[in-house]
């Protein structure tokens, strides 16, 4: 079995604690796919000294050079593509075809963040006084720490180091001790693309240790972290000074109006809530639905629920796969218990599946209420909960009683309907008879309220988090000109 090290200055360096933790199937419990240090704030240490050393010869690489480095990353993730979909459902659970688009998504980030290369455009405007002229440039923020979490091992760590790339950032990385194999195989295929030495180190280890030693680093001027909002929350509070992206939580509605093609909708809401077994921030974990189609689309909901295959996600057959480790088995199943005593109705499932990895039955509860905590807080596994609008507005009003807002959806025929949502959902996302999954890497994604902090990723956006904006004014005049006081001067 391969045991990987920490890749710090370019090379793999064993951790100075010695200790070593596995990686390992959730879809069969006892099969281990390969150990990883138990990374130090000495790693840590080590890591972030390194990235400043690289730091001078990078951020002087002119920016479209770096974005040839990353077309070739893109270009080796595209020729390997197959076998990491498979090392993503091996190491992650996904079904195979979901572990595929984790991987293509990784591949378009590169790609898209190449070509930002050549433009990374500040702007020009005209001075209020003559002969003077006023412009900004985009500078890198420094050395910044990417934190990322294991439901999609390539494309979210791709979507953060793309970026920081591209704006002649250093890095280091501390991937989800989860899916550690997916990350180090990134590296691997980064060393192979030619990144020059230091300029991205990856310590692999726990969030207490690790992840707070980068987060609460002096000297990294950056952190971009995807993952729990209690995780999010507590970054805010220790990292000081830095320039910080959070992309927190989701509890995702769609909202399923009486005069919706019910049967497409049906057809997002299965893949929104089941897909990824629910573990996607974006996860549908929400139907909002009319109450003059309610019973309709519960009947066809719940045909359909019944006809899905649990199963190893490398299984051609398999719709969904498993949780990711025994944890999250414990919490959905929390969860379930939860949903019974506030009272809400259990449709199906509500309990996991014996198969030998960590499976657990889709779950549909109905009956919800907006108050009830399976309505409120995101579960991150196979449950739904189905909650009963009056109207339009009572719907928006019931889409928007949660504290996160990142996607969102409607199922509607009725073009008021479509606009009056995409104006009041309170959400970064929302979708037109859509599911809310799916974000496209060239379109800004991120979310409002408890989801982050503001900021966002992919897209013509996803360069903020990694650039500082430098203000530049040259005066030609060959004399003092004060502004705001001598606008008035004849010369
Ligand atoms: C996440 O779940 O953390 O739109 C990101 C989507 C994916 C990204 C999800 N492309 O669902």
């Amino acid at each position: 079995m391969k045991a990987y090290h920490q890749y710090i200055n370019g090379k793999w360096t064993p951790s100075t604690s010695k200790q070593t933790f596995v990686s390992s199937n959730p879809a069969k419990k006892s099969e281990v796919l390969a150990t990883f240090s138990q990374g130090t704030h000495e790693d840590v240490e080590h890591a972030v000294f390194a990235a400043e050393k690289a730091l001078p010869f990078w951020k002087n690489t002119p920016a479209p050079k770096r974005g040839e480095l990353l077309l070739e990353v893109a270009r080796l993730l595209r020729k390997n593509k197959q076998k990491l979909g498979e090392l993503v459902t091996k190491e992650m659970g996904k079904v195979l075809k979901e572990g595929l688009g984790d991987v293509q998504e990784a591949i378009d980030i590169f790609e898209y963040m190449a070509g930002e290369g050549r433009r990374l455009f500040g702007h020009t405007t005209p001075s209020e006084l003559k002969n003077k002229f006023c412009c900004t440039v985009r500078q890198p923020v420094g050395v910044v720490g990417l934190i990322t979490p294991w439901n999609f091992p390539f494309a979210i760590p791709a979507w953060k180091l793309a970026p920081a790339l591209i704006c002649g950032n250093t890095i280091v990385f501390k991937p989800a001790s989860d899916t550690p194999l997916c990350a180090a195989t990134l590296i691997e295929i980064l060393e192979e693309a030619g990144i020059p030495p230091g300029v991205v180190n990856m310590v692999t280890g726990s969030g207490e240790e690790v992840g707070n030693a980068i987060v609460m680093h002096r000297r990294l001027r950056g952190i971009s972290f995807t993952g729990s909002r209690e995780t999010g929350e507590f970054i805010t509070k220790i990292a000081g000074l830095k320039k910080i992206g959070l992309e927190l939580g989701g509890k995702n509605a769609i909202i399923v109006m009486d005069d919706a093609d019910i049967d497409l909708a049906i057809e997002g809401i299965l893949w929104g809530a089941f897909g990824t077994t629910g573990q996607r921030c974006t996860a549908a974990s929400r139907v909002i639905v009319h109450k003059s189609v309610q019973k309709q689309v519960e009947e066809k909901l719940l045909k359909c629920v019944r006809k899905l295959k649990i199963g190893s996600g490398l299984d051609s057959k398999t719709d969904v796969g498993p949780l990711i480790n025994a944890r999250a088995v414990v919490k959905t199943h929390k969860y379930t218990e939860i949903g019974k005593k506030e009272g809400a109705r259990l449709l199906c499932g509500g309990m996991p599946e014996e198969r030998g990895g960590f499976f657990y039955k889709p779950t549909i509860f109905t009956n919800v209420k907006p108050h009830m905590r399976i309505a409120r807080e995101e579960i991150f596994g196979p449950t739904l909960s189905i909650l009963t609008a009056q109207d339009l507005n009572d719907a928006i009003q019931i889409a928007n009683a949660i504290e996160y807002g990142l996607s969102s959806s409607i199922y509607t025929r009725n073009i008021n309907n479509a606009f009056h949502s995409i104006e009041n959902i309170e959400a970064g996302i929302t979708y037109v008879n859509a599911s809310t999954i799916g974000a496209e890497v060239h379109l800004p994604f991120g979310g409002v309220k408890a989801t982050g902090n503001g900021t966002r990723e992919s897209g013509i956006l996803g360069i903020e988090e990694f650039s500082e904006v430098k203000t530049i004014y040259i005066d030609y005049s060959g004399k003092l000109q004060k502004a705001q006081i001598d606008t008035k001067k004849e010369d």
